[in-house]
């Protein structure tokens, strides 16, 4: 038997957590879903469905996996054996590489337009030609594959050198530097002329936007940020020692992520109003208005925003790297712990099939962009797949799994780190209550919005 892998400290944790949490969810889906949501009172809902509805699901996930130090399927079966859970186990290996294949896709572009920072390719051309730079790259036949080859090929690397010094070594060096990063972008685009609209946007709540749809897409955001519901927090708390506290570790992740998130925001919507351009963009956001913004800008300080655009591109591909690292960890776990592969092949099979699957997505904004499944490109249709319904179902059914099935003295006995924490008397009590009740109700609120809206 293979000794198994952990973290080595409290920071190694969280900053791995944070790794996997911090992405482009953080970079180009929150400020967007905050712009559309009506600005601060959107990040209220937020912050509120973050605390009740997805800290429960996070602790349930480190609870599930710390408690049994195995991936999903390992875990479902040796804390309810013999019985139907082991699905949850099936469907939350699933996900995850469902989700990393195309997110490698959006991480392959990264990797582009980060090149095309470092050539300086946005300075020096007209602003109207350097938005049209995202658009023919995504349809281009080879560059986005050789660039979505590229990403998923050095996610499965770091996963080839170990939790500890793989994961470990790259999430504790990059995820500091990454808050350097952001915190100099957001500067910069805050002092960009005509940024205070942006900020103003960010900041001041218009109540009026607030209806379910806005709620959902909130309580939806805090999931997709926070890497819930697919077995990514429960495989990396596997990892985790067993005197760590999870309390701990969850708010620290949390926190990190949500400041991210924030950060982000401030980074890239005052300079998109700052441009004049539409912040309802998407994933458009940031490849295509923000290249637009900092050739703008290059015509007055030419050496600034090649700085600017360098530091944004690399921020954005380290943060999708250190996510997409936490979704193939699931896989490799599996092969490795339930089928007896060694970490090589696993690492092989899991590469060749997320790889096969991110070709098809890629392809969906090219030459099979007429190809549709269920009215959806087959980029479309993987996304709507894993963010609307599978991550859903995956959290409903881990705080139904802690709650309900898992004997509650271990429960608490694996929240409170074996008992060497020292928990105040009120804290376990309201996680308890949060993760049988609240949390699924609000999970099913969720699910059977996306369902009929
Ligand atoms: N949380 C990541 C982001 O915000 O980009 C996305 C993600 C990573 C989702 C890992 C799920 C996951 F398992």
């Amino acid at each position: 038997m293979q000794k198994r892998e952990n973290f080595g400290s409290r920071f190694a944790v969280i900053m791995a957590m944070a790794g996997s949490a911090i992405g482009l969810g953080n970079i180009w889906r929150f400020p967007y879903m905050v712009g559309e949501g009506g600005g601060a009172a959107f990040i209220i809902i937020y912050l509120i469905s973050t605390l009740v509805l997805s800290m429960p699901i996070f602790f349930s996930e480190s609870i599930i996996g710390r408690s049994a130090q195995s991936g999903t399927i390992g875990a479902m079966e040796q804390l309810a054996p013999g019985s139907k859970w082991k699905w949850l186990g099936y469907i939350t290996i699933i996900s995850p590489l469902i989700l990393v294949s195309y997110y490698s896709v959006v991480g392959g572009w990264s990797f582009e337009f980060m090149l095309k920072a470092f050539g300086l390719d946005f300075n020096g051309g007209s602003p109207d030609d350097v938005k049209l730079m995202f658009g023919n790259f995504i349809s281009r036949d080879w560059a986005p594959l050789i660039c979505h080859t590229i990403f998923i090929g050095l996610t499965c690397l770091i996963v080839l050198a170990g939790v500890r010094k793989g994961i470990e070594a790259f999430s504790k060096l990059t995820m500091p530097v990454l808050f350097i990063l952001i915190v100099l972008i957001m500067f910069y685009s805050v002092s960009l002329p005509g940024s205070a609209e942006g900020l103003q946007y960010m900041l001041k709540p218009d109540f009026s936007k607030i209806d379910g749809r806005c709620i959902t897409s909130a309580m939806g955001q805090s999931f997709f940020s926070l890497s819930l519901g697919v077995g990514t927090i429960l495989t990396y708390s596997s990892f985790v020692k067993k005197d760590e506290d999870l309390l701990g570790s969850g708010l620290g992740t949390a926190f990190f992520d949500l400041i991210f998130a924030m950060l982000a925001g401030f980074a890239v919507m005052p300079a998109v109003f700052a441009a004049g351009i539409e912040p309802g963009a998407g994933p458009g956001l940031i490849f295509e208005t923000l290249p637009y913004v900092f050739a703008k800008m290059g015509t007055g300080a030419p050496v600034l925003s090649a700085i600017a655009a360098i530091l944004f591109f690399v921020a954005v591909f380290v943060a999708a790297l250190t996510s997409s690292i936490s979704m193939v960890q699931v896989g490799v776990s599996y092969l490795m712990e339930q089928k007896g592969l060694s970490k090589g092949k696993s690492v092989a099979v899991i590469f060749l099939g997320t790889w096969t699957l991110g070709v098809l997505c890629s392809l969906s904004f090219g030459r099979l962009g007429s190809f549709h499944i269920l009215g959806c490109s087959i980029f479309d249709f993987c996304d709507k797949l894993v963010s609307n319904y599978l991550m859903a179902i995956g959290g409903l059914f881990f705080t139904l799994f802690v709650g309900w099935k898992m004997d509650p003295r271990k429960v608490r006995e694996e929240f409170t780190g074996n008992g060497s924490r020292r928990i105040n008397g009120i804290i376990y009590p309201t996680v308890r209550f949060l993760i049988r009740w609240v949390a699924p109700l609000g999970i099913i609120v969720i699910f059977l919005s996306n369902l009929f809206l």
